[in-house]
């Protein structure tokens, strides 16, 4: 199964990878033969896992970096090559949404969804493709978007229009670096329950299980399995696209039919 992958032996990074979905696809990398770089802006997350994956027999590397910060991005790219040597595989799920009414919504909870669900994207994939350039043998990049960013997000407009210019930026990303064999793709999840969301559910801050709004919910595994897929040799010809994982939410017509 390994051998279908083509993953063996790889050098990755898996920014936010201290928890939920990022520790999922850690896991999976690993699993998969990669040597995993577990970069968290909270150290003894990054710690934890990095460790689970020695247990499973894998290489792996602990990375403390604040991402929203370029100079933490750039630490993010050169921890990962310090520890292997080369970086072929980058997967980030850095994000979170804040919620509120555009009406409501201050500048600096703005700049802020801005710089944690876009911004940092930027830094990040940039530093990674230059490290990928100059090894001249190609490389993936598979991110986190939501599908808050293909329709309106009452409440968390300011994460929608950051993810929604997250994708816009997966296809810019995958055309400019096309020519270096870089693939470029994100994931767009739908309401996935992670610690964080179900810690948020409690607190009445996230939707509850029963929101009809937030219906069909999606495991960390499934995600972590589009982000494995995307940046395995198994998607050699897709690049540029974002792959809705939501139990076919979006796929519904969205106006009633009675
Ligand atoms: N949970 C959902 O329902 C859902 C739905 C759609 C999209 N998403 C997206 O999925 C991604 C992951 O969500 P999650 O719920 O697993 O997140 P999470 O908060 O559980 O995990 C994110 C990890 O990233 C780390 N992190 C946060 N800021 C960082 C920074 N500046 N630098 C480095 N590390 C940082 C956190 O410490 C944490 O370990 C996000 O991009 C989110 O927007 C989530």
């Amino acid at each position: 199964m390994n051998s279908l992958l083509e993953l063996e032996g790889k050098a990755a990074l898996v920014a936010g990878g201290g928890q939920g979905m990022g520790r999922a696809a850690a896991i999976l990398l690993a699993r998969a033969g990669c040597r995993v770089a577990v970069l968290d802006v909270v150290v003894e997350r990054a710690e934890t896992v990095a460790a689970e994956l020695a247990q499973l027999g894998a290489e792996s590397h602990a990375i403390a970096a604040d991402v929203t910060e370029s100079q933490g991005a750039r630490d993010a790219v050169s921890g990962a090559v310090k520890a292997f040597g080369r970086l072929d595989r980058l997967v980030n799920i850095v994000g979170m949404a804040s919620w509120g009414a555009l009406l409501e919504l201050d500048e600096a909870t703005w700049d802020a969804d801005h710089r944690l669900n876009l911004k940092q994207h930027f830094l990040v994939g940039r530093a990674a493709a230059a490290q990928m350039i100059e090894q001249g043998e190609g490389g993936s990049i598979a991110m986190v978007a939501s599908v808050s960013g293909l329709f309106g997000a009452p409440r968390h407009g300011a994460y929608g229009a950051a993810k929604a210019g997250l994708m816009a930026l997966t296809k810019t990303m995958a055309e400019e670096w096309y020519p270096h064999g870089i693939r470029v793709n994100s994931v767009a999840p739908g309401s996935v329950r992670t610690p964080r969301i179900m810690a948020q559910q409690a607190s009445g801050e996230a939707p509850s299980e029963s929101d009809p709004d937030a219906a069909r919910w999606v495991e960390m595994d499934d995600i972590a399995g589009a982000l494995l897929f995307l940046s395995s040799g198994l998607a050699k010809s897709v690049t540029g696209q974002t792959l809705v994982v939501d139990s076919g939410k979006t796929a519904l017509f969205p106006f009633s039919m009675s």
